[in-house]
């Protein structure tokens, strides 16, 4: 796909990824329209030109808006990226449900309502590009998040299921599964803190921009599934193949083996 002069509506654009995709697709030459909680935030994060609608994406209401707004100011969305999340990183066989359903609400149903909202819009042109920010955690579960993981998971077949229900409709669907990523997201997560072993890992992250380019290319080549850095497959390629000793291994990595 050639980004110039589409219209790309960035979820989670306040800061970290979806605010490094904000810079990233603006330098590719998109019109912007950009959605979070934080005014302040989108207002750094927005380039020149772009539309921000401030609100709650775990609210319907707000979903309505940010996409009536981007239809009246632009006319069209050519690429709808689906990054706002949260993680938890409370066991799952005691978190409180209500934390549960707010992370899902997030995570999977923002989406899918953000999709059903624009789709519409999408197949009446013949065109359109849905990216869904998932994690390697949904490609492979994480123990220290594991409700985190299933957010992903079903997240990850929403957007497989959609690229197939779509494929007559000219619409294509991509999925980043990033693996650890600089940014605030382990401070921002509804409970809990991450194992010592996890927050080690940070040193292997790559930043935002690394991975607000990688969803660069991948739009720029059609790409299915991006996995910031590359050598997260290994990993994925790792836990399929065996999958016991994966286990054993990040039960190890939780404190819990
Ligand atoms: N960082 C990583 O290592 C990593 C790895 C794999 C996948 N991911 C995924 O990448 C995506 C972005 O994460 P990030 O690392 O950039 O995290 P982040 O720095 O915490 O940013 C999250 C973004 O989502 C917005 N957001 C959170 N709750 C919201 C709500 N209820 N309504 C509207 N916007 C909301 C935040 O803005 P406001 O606070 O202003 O609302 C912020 O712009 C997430 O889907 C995450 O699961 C991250």
């Amino acid at each position: 796909m050639k980004i110039d002069g589409k219209v790309a509506l960035i979820t989670g654009a306040s800061e970290g990824i979806g605010a490094a995709c904000a810079a990233e697709l603006a330098r590719a030459g998109a019109r912007l329209s950009l959605a979070a909680r934080s005014q302040p935030g989108l207002e750094r994060a927005a380039p020149a030109g772009a539309l921000v609608t401030a609100g709650d994406l775990a609210l319907a209401e707000t979903r309505r808006r940010v996409v009536e707004r981007t239809m009246e100011r632009f006319g069209a969305i050519d690429i709808l990226v689906n990054n706002a999340g949260v993680g938890s990183y409370v066991p799952s066989w005691c978190a409180p449900m209500e934390d549960a359903r707010r992370l899902m609400e997030l995570n999977f149903f923002a989406p899918l309502e953000m999709v059903q909202l624009v789709a519409p819009h999408m197949r009446a042109r013949g065109q359109g590009t849905i990216v869904n920010v998932s994690s390697i955690g949904g490609k492979m579960t994480l123990p220290w998040a594991t409700l985190y993981s299933a957010s992903k998971y079903a997240l990850g077949s929403l957007t497989e299921g959609l690229r197939m229900e779509l494929r007559r409709d000219g619409i294509k669907t991509m999925l980043v599964c990033p693996a650890f990523v600089k940014t605030g997201f382990q401070q921002h997560v509804l409970g809990g803190t991450a194992p010592a072993d996890v927050i080690r890992g940070r040193r292997f992250a790559i930043t935002a921009g690394e991975c607000a380019l990688a969803i660069r290319r991948g739009l720029e080549r059609d790409a299915r599934t991006v996995l910031p850095p590359r050598a997260g497959w290994l990993l994925v390629a790792l836990a399929r193949l065996f999958p016991a000793a994966m286990e054993a291994r990040l039960a190890a990595m939780n404190g819990t083996a």
